[in-house]
């Protein structure tokens, strides 16, 4: 009998506790309150195994706050809720409390997140039928796991960064919204607008194939130039060993052709 009590005990404490998950933004704050508890004698919160603050009337009126949540950090004596404020990313965590010298089962888990402050739609890639448009959004520390939605025209499309769109929906307008748990940013643009536009590296390619193609040109015109001039000399010295070697053996038969003529005439 008593072993089953045990049984039932153990499975018991697991379905009991649970984690909260508080998502915060930096500079905000949080308040956690102790799960199923109205009023407390005594409360200590932890941060892993760092207290964190405390409140023990057996030893002393005053409430304890511990480390660096010193002058950021407020506990109600009544409800035994703690409040954290100026919260940095490395505030997140895992807190526990401990309310009348008992562990209580459930546990807090702090997310800090910083809000997203810049989104911006640009194309990464386009061909004859398609043009692909890509979300790019940022925190101000760079740091960013991030939600994606592209809407068009209010109507759901895609959870990815990237989105397709085919040539004959360039007219129309698209929204990307980027969002964290704390904070949201949202821009739109016309596709046509965004797909038409070069790529930002086609420009110093284009630039340099110009220049390429210019000096090309100006190389291939300049060797035309060079023969257009050079011909005149060099011409006649081949047509002049050619002609001479003709005229050698020529010149009789001219000579006796011409008498031939002569007397035939
Ligand atoms: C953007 O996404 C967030 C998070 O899903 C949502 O709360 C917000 O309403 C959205 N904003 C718009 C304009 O759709
Ligand atoms: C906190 O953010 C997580 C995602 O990281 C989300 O699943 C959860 O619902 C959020 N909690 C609250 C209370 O907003």
């Amino acid at each position: 009998m008593k072993q089953q009590v045990w049984i039932l005990f153990f499975l018991a404490v697991p379905l009991c506790s649970s984690v909260q998950v508080h998502n915060a933004t930096v500079n905000g704050d949080v308040t956690l309150s102790p799960v199923g508890i109205s009023t407390v004698r005594s409360v200590v919160w932890k941060f892993g195994i760092d207290k964190v603050a405390e409140f023990d009337p057996s030893f002393s009126e005053d409430v304890k706050i511990f480390g660096n949540y010193r002058g950021r950090t407020t506990l109600d004596k009544e409800t035994g809720s703690i409040t954290i404020s100026k919260l940095t990313l490395e505030d997140s965590g895992t807190f526990s409390v401990e309310v009348d010298s008992v562990l209580m089962p459930d546990l807090y888990r702090l997310e800090v997140h910083e809000a997203v402050n810049n989104v911006d739609i640009r194309k990464a890639d386009s061909s004859n039928s398609l043009c692909e448009l890509l979300c790019e959004a940022k925190t101000s520390s760079g740091e960013a796991s991030l939600n994606y939605v592209w809407i068009k025209n209010g109507q759901f499309l895609s959870h990815e960064s990237h989105l397709t769109v085919s040539k004959s929906d360039l007219s129309h307008s698209y929204t990307c919204n980027a969002s964290n748990p704390v904070s949201w940013k949202i821009t739109t643009v016309k596709a046509k607008e965004i797909c038409k536009a070069p790529n930002r590296w086609l420009i110093p390619v284009v630039v340099v194939l110009a220049s390429i193609g210019v000096i090309g040109i100006g190389a291939v015109g300049w060797r035309l130039y060079q023969n257009r001039d050079s011909k005149p000399d060099d011409d006649p010295a081949v047509n002049g060993t050619g002609a001479g070697s003709n005229r050698d053996t020529g010149a009789p038969n001219g000579e006796s052709g011409g008498l031939v003529d002569k007397s035939t005439v």
